[in-house]
């Protein structure tokens, strides 16, 4: 089981003045109450899916088919954004070797290769048709609205591509998307497209096991019925559990009183292996459009919101960390420690005699980076710099489908203690609805309009 250490979040080892006191958590036990009962309120009402999909492994058998009905297939595309693109990401490089599409065939286990199409760029997406076989490959088209301008835009070219290169495009194509609604699920009855549905009650950036997620994890060999073993496990244990003994809602509460009482708002994720570090981007989507919003569910203008950054151990331990612990006292850093690495590599003789690199020789490289860490543990202990741990004992599909609903238990508390809706997202649509108007989509002609008299600029103030 994953563990949650947050020692160093405390008054006891960082100091009262930047540590979570015994007062403070007094000061938020009635708002931490609230939030479990909203929880159970909201969950009664069918409204949170993402706490039910991990126990609904019937999909997975039905994806398990479809793989096995394709075996003509070697590469997957993906094509979605935000939270229909993050979270496949997320799995494919926390639980498929790092360099998998570079693999040969037999290391990958015959498995498909993958590739994602998650961005507005022609230059990528030239590269990306240049180099792809379409003739092996499905497309995975997912979008649980339908309605996303950006994916809908690649699905254009790509299907394009595909009726140039093949016969039968429709065995090339699969959707996931909202089991009734949306323009994708009308396109997908009349043509016939094979489809897998996105439970209506859960959102995109919490949408990584169900189909968003685990169709692709079928394709590369990860066992999805473990991952939502691992997931099921975390709501069994602390759904319901009052603060302390309740890890996400305890990680929740001290994100809000890092926030409210002691100025902090940059929350940092660091990984300790690159196996996570798209993980920790998936992260920064759930953190930064579940919490920042304007006006809090009574419609009080609140203007909340707690800056995700993402950043990488080693590295940005030659990148951040200065910042990390001499710039302005406003982070909460969260680690991602890997306990077994599951391989190591012990460094050879190096350099004998030489004192400055000998040290070296017959050391252990996984020790190495647990050393690291824990130095830089220490060092924002001694700054007074509140940090924790997300301690995972492996990197395995029941740690990572833990990792999952813990923080996804997390933000979804912590956008409870806010007293905002933490599954909406209602300040981005304006920019959609200009891009709508600007692509004379019908409907929107008032947003071109808006647009034109909007974005004015002065040409003396470019240089
Ligand atoms: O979390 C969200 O709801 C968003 O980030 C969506 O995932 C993103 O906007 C893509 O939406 P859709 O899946 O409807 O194409």
């Amino acid at each position: 089981m994953i563990r949650f250490d947050y020692n160093y979040c405390m008054e006891e080892h960082i100091g009262a003045h930047h540590g979570i006191t015994a007062d403070d958590m007094k000061s938020i036990t009635k708002k931490a109450d609230d939030a479990l009962q909203r929880m159970e309120e909201e969950k009664a009402k069918g409204l949170l899916g993402f706490l039910q999909v991990p126990y609904d492994t019937g999909i997975v058998d039905d994806i398990k088919k479809f793989k096995d009905s394709v075996g003509w297939c070697n590469t997957i595309a993906l094509i979605g954004i935000g939270g229909s693109a993050l979270g496949p990401q997320a799995l494919k490089n926390a639980l498929a070797d790092i360099y998998w599409n570079e693999l040969p065939d037999e290391k990958r286990g015959n498995k498909c290769k993958v590739y994602f199409y998650d961005n507005v760029d022609p230059l990528e997406m030239h590269s990306l048709l240049a180099m792809l076989d379409v003739s092996r490959t499905i497309f995975l088209v997912i979008s649980k609205s339908g309605g996303t301008t950006e994916t809908n835009a690649n699905f254009a070219i790509v299907l394009d591509y595909i009726k140039k290169h093949t016969g039968d495009y429709a065995k090339h194509i699969v959707t996931i998307t909202d089991p009734e609604k949306g323009i994708l699920r009308q396109i997908t009855r009349e043509e016939g497209f094979v489809s897998f549905p996105i439970p209506s009650n859960v959102g995109g950036r919490f949408s990584v096991l169900t189909a968003v997620g685990l169709v692709l994890a079928e394709f590369l060999g990860i066992d999805s019925k473990i991952l939502l073993q691992g997931a099921a496990s975390i709501v069994d244990r602390y759904y319901g559990k009052s603060l302390w003994h309740n890890a996400p809602l305890l990680n929740a509460a001290f994100h809000y009183v890092f926030d409210v009482k002691k100025n902090k708002r940059i929350n940092v994720l660091m990984p300790y292996t690159r196996r996570l570090f798209v993980f920790a981007d998936w992260y920064r989507q759930l953190w930064a459009e579940s919490l920042g919003k304007r006006f809090d569910i009574y419609g009080n203008e609140v203007k909340v919101g707690l800056t995700p950054v993402a950043a990488l151990g080693t590295i940005d331990q030659h990148s951040q960390l200065q910042l990390y612990l001499e710039g302005p006292d406003d982070k909460v850093i969260t680690f991602l420690k890997l306990e077994d690495f599951g391989c190591d590599i012990i460094m050879p003789e190096f350099y004998k005699g030489k004192s400055e690199l000998d040290y070296l020789g017959g050391k252990s490289l996984r020790k190495l980076n647990g050393f690291e860490e824990q130095a830089t543990e220490l060092v924002l202990k001694e700054a007074s710099r509140p940090n924790a741990s997300i301690i995972l004992p492996g990197l395995d599909e029941r740690s990572v489908g833990q990792l999952i609903m813990f923080l996804e238990m997390q933000t979804a508390y912590a956008g409870y203690l806010y007293n905002i809706n933490p599954y909406d997202q209602p300040a981005v649509e304006q920019g959609k609805r200009f891009t709508f108007g600007l692509l004379q989509r019908p409907g929107y002609n008032e947003y071109e309009q808006k647009f034109k008299s909007g974005y004015q600029k002065k040409e003396n103030y470019i240089l």
